[in-house]
């Protein structure tokens, strides 16, 4: 069984960066040999303080702010997983606010990582970042793309796939691409 989850950075559940996520997940369903169950995680609907950089995970891991909000159970969730999708659209270059304080709070997984000295990516599942810009230039995707290698990082994923579409801004003009 594999163990899809897909943390959805837009605001519009139904919106460009929904439609390029259904394409995304149409052609990696059809390649895969094996049954699946998909969880979807909307961001905009959790609960999600930034981190203010206490450094408390530097030495015991845990973060303070795990017991006020959903962070926990959404990284035990993705940890859980098989295959993460990343699905957002471009916020003045970077990813909207609510993913961002997320991945801002995987810092405690980095110390986590750091503290046991397993700091490199062990790989143990795949992502994929699947993003959406409206204007008509593919280089607005790149600073989401290095934010969620290193997203990734933590998570012990292996960034395996990526699809982006431009100009979404011009509907008759859209253009998909699976590399930048
Ligand atoms: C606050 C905000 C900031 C944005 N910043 C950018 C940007 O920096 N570059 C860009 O090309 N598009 C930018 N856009 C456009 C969105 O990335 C684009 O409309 C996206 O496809 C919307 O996806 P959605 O339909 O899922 O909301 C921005 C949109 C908003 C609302």
């Amino acid at each position: 069984m594999k163990n899809i989850v897909i943390l959805f950075a837009s605001p519009h559940k139904t919106g460009k960066t929904s439609d390029l996520l259904n394409v995304y997940l149409k052609k990696y369903l059809q390649n895969l040999n094996d049954n699946f169950k998909i969880d979807t995680i909307y961001i905009y609907d959790q609960n999600i303080f930034p981190c203010i950089g206490c450094n408390i995970c530097t030495k015991n891991n845990v973060c303070p702010q795990n017991a006020k909000d959903d962070v926990k159970k959404i990284f035990e969730c993705l940890l859980k997983s098989n295959h993460i999708v990343v699905a957002s659209p471009v916020y003045f270059s970077g990813f909207p606010s609510p993913m961002k304080a997320l991945i801002d709070r995987a810092q405690q997984l980095y110390n986590k990582k750091v503290n046991n000295g397993k700091i490199k990516n062990l790989k143990l599942r795949t992502g994929a970042l699947v993003a959406t810009c409206g204007s008509n230039n593919k280089n607005n995707i790149i600073p989401l793309r290095d934010c969620c290698k290193q997203f990734f990082d933590c998570l012990d994923t292996n960034f395996l796939n990526q699809l982006y579409s431009t100009n979404t801004d011009n509907l008759d003009d859209i253009k998909v691409y699976n590399k930048t």
